[in-house]
């Protein structure tokens, strides 16, 4: 375990590394230089690109990305596989192509993230694997065309429509049947995936007899089995009882006499946005112990999915502090993010850590408030009763761990421009996205 300067007793404390981060490496790329107070990405102060390319700004860190990949790289090194990064995750181009420079492979779930991975490197897609559970026809199509890895086929009629499109096509559809294996896990209702009474996947009782209607269609070749148990979870148990089930699934469906060459295992290793949790690399060594273990012997190649494990904590959203304000003996912070710029919160009561980006002077004057955003709704928070050392308007903040599901989820609800989005590497930047015109926020209406 490692230790976080965080908050001890009520005074907000910065160490080395900035609080708030539970893996040791995970907050590498945003260093605070210890000899003064203010929160760098890598080599350069979060205040000067907030000056620069204004608030708010989602800043990325390309060292911490890029490590944390390798982490995955790293504790996988002994089984044939490869990392498929989930795209919906976060899918800007320049993080795109940044992943696919180090090797990377992509898990796409819509006909847009496929053109994505596309645009950002053309030979990506012979590693790349479909996932969803509503293809339509012309993504399945258009996947086919590309020439894509594997489509992980979650339902009978799906398996027909790309059957039929791949007929058309005069292609072979390498595939894979995502199997349900009705494991709990112990995360947000709205991001479990692994039981029955959820919408994704083929119950693994009944699978084996779609493998058998699949293995004689001409343009269909199986090729694997997939699962994935829902995102966020910490706890690397029920991956591995998810894995041993699918594990038993093969050897079943081997003497069925299937050739069965990938196991795909899905994402979902969550990230610790609120506890202390393990050095990154020590963890994902864990979950690789819990995933492989149950295959051992059976020599398939491993699929990954990885999505907010690499991003995530990678990220932070910079924003100004509008106003305080304070009702009766309730106090607020009105920030200049909201809920359309980052969502979690507001859609799944999410805790991500805030710190000062400037270190205040006085620590002895915390104080408990509402951080909040100018949309016209009571969920537009980022957090609630959160103690936090007294800032002032027009400082900045900084939202932590939000790479993943930040940018991808984020909205125009109440005509808001989306932010602009910066890439660091070392001492340089490059803006991988430019800060909506509100013009253009209308210009598709007729
Ligand atoms: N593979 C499949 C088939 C998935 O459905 C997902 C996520 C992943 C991989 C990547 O999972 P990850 O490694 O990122 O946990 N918006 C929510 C998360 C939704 C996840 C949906 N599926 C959030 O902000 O927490």
């Amino acid at each position: 375990m490692t230790r976080r300067g965080a908050v001890t007793g009520s005074l907000y404390v910065y160490s080395e590394r900035p609080p708030g981060f539970v893996f040791h490496e995970q907050r590498k790329g945003i260093l605070r230089r210890p000899s003064d107070s203010v929160l760098y990405c890598e080599g350069l102060p979060l205040p000067k690109l907030a000056e620069r390319y204004g608030t708010p700004l989602y800043v990325y860190s390309a060292t911490a990305i890029r490590e944390r990949l390798a982490a995955f790289e790293k504790a996988f090194r002994d089984v044939p596989h490869t990392i498929c990064y989930s795209v919906k995750a976060n899918s800007n181009l320049s993080i795109l192509r940044l992943l696919a420079r180090q090797g990377c492979g992509f898990d796409v779930v819509s006909g847009g993230e496929l053109e994505r991975v596309q645009a950002a490197d053309r030979r990506a897609a012979k590693m790349i694997v479909f996932s969803g559970v509503g293809k339509s026809r012309d993504e399945m199509t258009a996947a086919l065309k590309a020439g894509i890895l594997l489509f992980d086929v979650e339902s009978e009629s799906e398996l027909w429509a790309l059957a039929e499109c791949a007929a058309r096509l005069r292609k072979v559809a390498r595939v894979a049947l995502r199997v349900n294996p009705d494991v709990a896990t112990d995360t947000h209702p709205y991001i479990s995936t692994g039981l029955h009474k959820h919408k994704f996947g083929v119950p693994i009782g009944s699978a084996r007899a779609l493998y058998a209607k699949a293995s004689g269609v001409r343009y269909l070749r199986v090729a694997g089995v997939s699962v994935h148990i829902g995102s966020q979870i910490t706890d690397v148990a029920p991956f591995a009882e998810a894995v041993a089930r699918v594990a038993d699934f093969v050897r079943e469906l081997r003497a069925d006499g299937h050739s069965v060459d990938y196991v795909d295992t899905g994402g979902g290793l969550g990230i610790a946005y609120q506890e202390p949790g393990l050095e990154f690399a020590e963890y994902v060594a864990s979950y690789a112990r819990a995933v492989t273990t149950p295959l051992r012997g059976l020599k398939v190649h491993l699929l990954l999915e990885p999505g907010r494990s690499i991003v995530g904590p990678a990220g932070v959203l910079v924003t100004s502090v509008l106003y305080r304000k304070q009702n009766d003996g309730k106090r607020f912070l009105v920030v200049d993010a909201a809920m359309n710029d980052l969502i979690r919160p507001a859609l799944y009561g999410a805790h991500h850590e805030i710190v000062p980006v400037v270190q205040p002077r006085d620590l002895s004057r915390n104080e408990t408030l509402d951080v909040v955003g100018p949309v016209c709704e009571s969920g537009d928070f980022f957090a609630r009763d959160r103690e936090l050392p007294r800032v002032e308007e027009g400082d900045l903040l900084a939202i932590l761990d939000a790479g993943a599901y930040g940018m991808a989820l984020a909205s125009n609800y109440n005509t808001r421009p989306r932010p602009a989005e910066v890439l660091v590497s070392g001492n340089s930047v490059k803006v991988i996205r430019r800060r909506e015109k509100v013009r253009e926020l209308y210009s598709a209406e007729l």
